[in-house]
C-alpha cells in the first residue's frame, strides 16, 4: 500500500526506495540507540490539557522565527549527504521547504553548493548550518557564500565535536559521497587530512563558546546554537550573543544516554527566558508533538528524518507533502487544544504524565 497518511507512512515509502546502508546512516543512532527511542518516548511523558468552548472556527499556523515568517512552527533541520536519498538532494529539499512555507536549515557538508541551492528556490528562507573545518576558512566561504545568497541566519551545531559511535551505519558499511560535497573536497584539496571514516574528522574539536561571539560579529546575522540540552549551555549560548538555541541531541546520533530533547526543553526555556528563541528537535513525528513542545516552551520545532523520507520516495514534491501533512495536524491540534495560532499555547496546555 502507498498511502501517505502520516509521517510513519512516509518513512514506509522511504525504505522501499533507499539502499540499506544509507538507510543504516538517515534512521541510525549512537551506541543502543536508548537516546533516539527516548525522544519519540518524551513524547508521552506529557499529557495536553484541551481547553474547550473556544471559538476556533479561524485557526492560524503561521508563526515568525528570527523574524522570518513561516506557514507553521516546524522547520526542516539540517541534513548532511541528501544525494544518498535522492538525486535531486538539497535543491529538492530547499524547493519542497519553499513550497510549504517554511524555512529550511542547509547543513555545510551538503551535496549542493549554498548558492545552487538558493537558485533552486529563490523564493524560499534558508539558514546555514555550521561545522567548522580545521582549516578555517574552508568554512568562511561557505558561510560568505550562504551569506551573499541570501541565507539569513546561522545555526552553528555545537554537539559534533567528534562524531557519534554509530554501530548501524558502520555494520553495513556506509561511505559518505565525499566526492559530492563541495565542502569536503575544498578541505582536502588543501591538504586536509584524516584517517576517520567520514570524513568528519577534518571538523575542528576544539571549538569553544567564544566562537558565538566571532561568528556574530564577524557576519552580522543571527546566531542560533544548537545541539545544547543544559540550562547551563542555554545560559552561556546567550551571554555570547545567540539569538536563539535548538535544544537537540542531534536526533540520537552522537552520545547515546543523553537526556531526550522534550525532557530537556522545560530548563532550558526557563534559563533563557525571552533573551533568545528556544526551538526543539528530536522524535517531532505528528501535530500533537508539535504543540506539547511549543506548549512546553519552544517557539518552533525542527523536523530532521521525516524531511529525508520525503526527499527520498518523491524529491521536492515529496518534502512538501510530509511537510503539509505536520502543517495540516498541527492546524487539527491547536483546535482540538482550543487555541487558534502557536502564540495562544502556553505551559497551561501540557502537564507532566
Ligand atoms: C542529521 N543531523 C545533522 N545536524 C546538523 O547540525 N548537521 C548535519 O549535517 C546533520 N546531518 C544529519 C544527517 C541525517 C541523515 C540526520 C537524520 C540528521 C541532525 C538533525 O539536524 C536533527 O538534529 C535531527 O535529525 C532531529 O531528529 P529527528 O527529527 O530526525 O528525530
Ligand atoms: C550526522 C552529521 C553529519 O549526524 O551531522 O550524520
Amino acid at each position: 500500500m502507498d498511502e501517505l497518511l502520516d509521517l510513519d507512512d512516509a518513512e514506509r515509502l522511504a525504505q522501499k526506495v533507499v539502499p540499506a546502508d544509507a538507510w543504516s546512516y538517515i534512521t541510525g543512532g549512537a551506541g543502543d540507540e536508548r537516546t533516539l527511542r527516548w525522544n519519540r518516548e518524551a513524547f508521552s511523558r506529557f499529557r495536553l490539557r484541551p481547553r474547550v468552548l473556544i471559538d476556533v472556527s479561524a485557526i492560524s499556523t503561521e508563526t515568525t522565527v528570527l523574524g522570518t515568517p513561516v506557514s507553521m512552527p516546524v522547520l526542516v533541520a539540517p541534513m548532511a549527504f541528501q544525494a544518498i536519498a535522492h538525486e535531486d538532494h538539497e535543491l529538492a529539499m530547499a524547493q519542497g521547504a519553499a513550497a510549504a512555507g517554511t524555512v529550511m536549515c542547509l547543513s555545510t557538508v551538503a551535496t549542493a553548493t549554498p548558492s545552487d541551492v538558493a537558485a533552486a528556490a529563490p523564493d524560499g528562507s534558508r539558514w546555514l548550518q555550521i561545522y567548522v573545518f580545521r582549516d578555517r576558512e574552508v568554512s568562511d566561504e561557505v558561510i560568505a557564500q550562504a551569506l551573499d545568497s541570501g541565507f539569513s541566519a546561522l545555526v552553528l551545531t555545537a554537539d559534533l565535536p567528534v562524531y557519534g559511535i554509530r554501530h548501524r551505519e558502520a555494520r553495513l558499511g556506509f561511505e559518505a559521497p565525499e566526492g559530492n560535497v563541495p565542502a569536503i573536497v575544498a578541505a582536502r584539496a588543501r591538504g586536509g587530512e584524516t584517517d576517520r571514516h567520514h570524513a568528519l574528522g577534518l571538523l575542528e574539536p576544539g571549538l569553544q563558546w567564544d566562537y558565538v561571539t566571532e561568528l556574530r560579529e564577524r557576519w552580522k546575522v543571527p546566531i542560533v546554537v544548537k545541539g545544547l540540552v543544559t540550562a547551563e549551555d542555554a545560559l552561556l549560548a546567550c551571554q555570547h550573543g545567540a539569538s536563539a538555541v535548538v535544544v537537540s541531541n542531534h536526533g540520537g546520533r552522537q552520545l547515546d544516554g543523553v537526556i531526550a530533547s522534550l525532557e530537556a526543553l522545560p530548563e532550558v526555556v526557563e534559563a533563557v527566558g525571552d533573551r533568545a528563541e528556544v526551538y526543539l528537535d528530536g522524535g517531532v513525528r505528528r501535530g500533537s508533538d508539535v504543540v506539547m513542545a511549543l506548549a512546553l516552551g519552544a517557539r518552533a520545532v525542527l523536523v530532521g528524518r521525516p524531511a529525508m523520507y520525503g526527499l527520498a520516495f518523491g524529491g521536492a514534491k515529496g518534502v512538501q507533502q510530509v511537510l503539509e501533512i505536520l502543517r495540516d495536524e498541527v492546524e487539527n491540534a491547536l483546535a482540538l487544544l482550543g487555541c487558534r495560532s502557536a502564540a495562544e499555547v502556553t505551559r497551561a496546555h501540557v502537564t507532566q504524565a
